[in-house]
């Protein structure tokens, strides 16, 4: 599947965003080594801090239906606005694939694309929380 057929099943995810509050819809797409695409949308709350972003939905949404082999993900945000996923959902696609494909659009509406490894470098994971022998 290429970046822009991704990207396009993002566009699909998001007309299931509820985002009343920021009127800022958000689709996600996660692809699967196997070709399954999972979809997320960002769901709003009147709690706002509550909020979740399309992201870490459509991650949440693969791993509790005990899927794994995320390969790449597309974002897209409301018609003619990129959107690189925020510091917790890279964070969060880390644990899982920290050398996804991420895909959004620029501000002239070209697909980017970059390793989720070189937008979240020396990340925190699971290695850091082995303590080690002091000498
Ligand atoms: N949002 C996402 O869904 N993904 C991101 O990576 C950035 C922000 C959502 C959260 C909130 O519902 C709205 O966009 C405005 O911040």
């Amino acid at each position: 599947m290429t970046p822009q057929e991704l990207m396009r099943e993002a566009e699909r995810a998001r007309r299931h965003s509820y985002s009343p509050y920021s009127q800022f819809p958000v689709g996600a797409a996660l692809l699967l080594d196997d070709g399954r695409v999972v979809h997320g949308t960002n769901v709003e709350n009147a709690s706002y801090g509550l909020s979740v972003c399309a992201e870490r939905n459509a991650l949440w949404k693969a791993v509790s239906d005990g899927l794994r082999g995320f390969r790449a993900i597309a974002v897209t945000a409301r018609e003619g606005h990129g959107a690189p996923p925020c510091g917790s959902c890279r964070q969060v696609l880390h644990e899982f694939a920290p050398n996804l494909w991420v895909y959004w659009r620029d501000a002239t509406g070209r697909i980017v694309r970059r390793r989720l490894s070189a937008l979240l470098p020396k990340a925190f994971g699971t290695r850091d929380l082995k303590v080690s022998k002091k000498k």
